[in-house]
C-alpha cells in the first residue's frame, strides 16, 4: 500500500486534519506508537520529551504498509525523519503568530511555543523535508479550515498514489504540485 507523510510544526494541524480525512485511510500517529509501543532510546530531559527510535519505528510503518487494505497515513512532525521513502509527504505550515495562539490553545509552556514559532518561521520541517523526501506538498492552513486542508490532502492522495492514469490525472497532478510546491511560502517577508 502507499505510504503519505503528514508533517509539519506542533500545531500546524497534522493531527486535526488527519481526524478529518476519515475510515478511507489508515492513519498512524507516530507519536502515540512511539509511546505505546516503547521505540524510544532515551527521554531528553531537558525539553521533555522521548528520544524517538526511528529505526524500529520504521520497521513497524514498513509492516503496516505491507499488511495495510488502505494506504497508510502516518503523522507526526517527524514523519518525513524515518529511513523509509514516502510516496508522498505533506508539510502543514502555519503563519508563526497564529501558531502561537494555537500552541497556546494547545496548553503548551512559553518556552515550547517560543521553540516551535522560530522553527516554523525559519522552515526547519520544510527544509528536512526537502532534504529526505522525493515528493513534497507544502500546504499553509492559517486562512483554511480543517476539512478544506482534509480536502486537498485527499485529493493530492488521489493524483499521486491511487494508481489512476490518463490525461485528466496528470494535468490534476502538475496543477497541485505548482499550487502546493515546497519554497512557495516565506513568513519572514511579513515579519
Ligand atoms: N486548516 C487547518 N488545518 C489544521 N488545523 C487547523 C486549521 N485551522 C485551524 N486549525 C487548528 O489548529 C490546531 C492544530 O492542532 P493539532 O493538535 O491538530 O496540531 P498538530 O500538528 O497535530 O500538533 P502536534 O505536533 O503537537 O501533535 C487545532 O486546534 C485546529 O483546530
Ligand atoms: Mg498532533
Amino acid at each position: 500500500m502507499p505510504l503519505i507523510a503528514i508533517t509539519g510544526t506542533p500545531g500546524t494541524g497534522k493531527t486535526s486534519v488527519c481526524r478529518a480525512l476519515g475510515s478511507e485511510y489508515n492513519i498512524i500517529n507516530l507519536n502515540a506508537v512511539i509511546e505505546r509501543r516503547g521505540f524510544y532510546t532515551g527521554i531528553d530531559a531537558d525539553r521533555g520529551c522521548l528520544i524517538a527510535d526511528l529505526h524500529r519505528l520504521a520497521e513497524y510503518i514498513r509492516r503496516e504498509v505491507e499488511n495495510s487494505e488502505k494506504p497508510v497515513v502516518i503523522e507526526s512532525h517527524l514523519a518525513h525523519l524515518l529511513p523509509l521513502q514516502p510516496d508522498v509527504a505533506i508539510v502543514l505550515r502555519a503563519n508563526p503568530v497564529v501558531l502561537a495562539s494555537r500552541l497556546r490553545q494547545k496548553g503548551f509552556p512559553m518556552r515550547k511555543i517560543e521553540e516551535n514559532v522560530e522553527a516554523e518561521m525559519l522552515d526547519v520541517i520544510l527544509i528536512e523535508a526537502v532534504e529526505l523526501c522525493h515528493v513534497i506538498y507544502e500546504l499553509d492552513t492559517t486562512n483554511s479550515t480543517v476539512s478544506e486542508t482534509a480536502s486537498i490532502i485527499r485529493e493530492i492522495i488521489d493524483v499521486e498514489v491511487r494508481g489512476e492514469r490518463g490525461a485528466d490525472v496528470t494535468s490534476r497532478k502538475e496543477s497541485l504540485r505548482l499550487r502546493f510546491r515546497p519554497g512557495s511560502i516565506n513568513w519572514l517577508k511579513y515579519s
